[in-house]
């Protein structure tokens, strides 16, 4: 990559989405959460009516469909067609829903793929998904892969009031032939089941080297 990319992947519900924003935070680098940008393009998909099972389907509305990432105040939010999506409609029931199924479609990912690449230009980030480290940024040195027990992350998702199937999700997205969910190779593992979110942050700036 053209900057810096530390790269942390993990399951859905591991917290690592909040230990990438603080971290990017405290190193002054752009904070870029993929998933949001799957769950853009789910949205955009699910607005055209059709049956997210239907992978011709969802790989034909996908082709029509652009998912922008402009950066506010340090981080990437993402929009379609020049609209900034909100919270509420990333992480919608029909959305938690159906963004496994849009994700999982090889040329949706490959798109996707191609534009989180590109974000490197703007700087150093901390990017945050499912394949960063595999495949997205192969390369980088700084790998990270965070995890938290099944009980644990059940009771995360549940605190932040979602009915979605996590366990779902979660094994449709290690199970998909494109770039399914896996620690990288040279990832360094946290486990933050145990970790207040100070805590894995600091796991993860213990694990850097000094110049970052
Ligand atoms: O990170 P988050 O749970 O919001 O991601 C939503 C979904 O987007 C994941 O369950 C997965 O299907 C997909 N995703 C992906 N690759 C990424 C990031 C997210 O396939 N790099």
């Amino acid at each position: 990559p053209s900057s810096t990319v530390i790269t942390i992947d993990g399951p859905a519900a591991s917290g690592k989405s909040s230990v990438a924003r603080i971290l990017a935070q405290r190193l002054g680098y752009i904070y870029v959460n993929t998933g949001n940008m799957y769950r853009a393009m789910t949205w955009a998909v699910l607005q055209t009516g059709i049956d997210p099972n239907d992978q011709d389907a969802v790989r034909q509305a996908a082709a029509g469909i652009v998912v922008d990432s402009p950066v506010t105040e340090g981080q990437t939010q993402v929009s379609i067609s020049g609209r900034i999506l909100s919270a509420e409609d990333l992480n919608s029931d029909p959305v938690n829903r159906g963004v496994s199924l849009v994700a999982r479609v090889p040329e949706v990912r490959s798109r996707l793929v191609a534009d989180q690449r590109a974000l490197a230009d703007l700087g150093p980030l901390v990017m945050e998904g499912r394949d960063i480290g595999s495949v997205v940024f192969p390369e980088s040195p700084l790998k990270f892969y965070i995890d938290a027990s099944e009980e644990v992350r059940a009771a995360r998702r549940s605190a932040q009031g979602h009915t979605d199937q996590v366990a779902e999700r979660d094994r449709l997205d290690s199970t998909r032939k494109t770039s399914p969910l896996v620690i990288p190779e040279g990832a360094v593992v946290i486990d933050n089941s145990h970790l207040t979110l100070e805590g894995a942050v600091q796991a993860v700036l213990d694990r850097l080297p000094p110049t970052e």
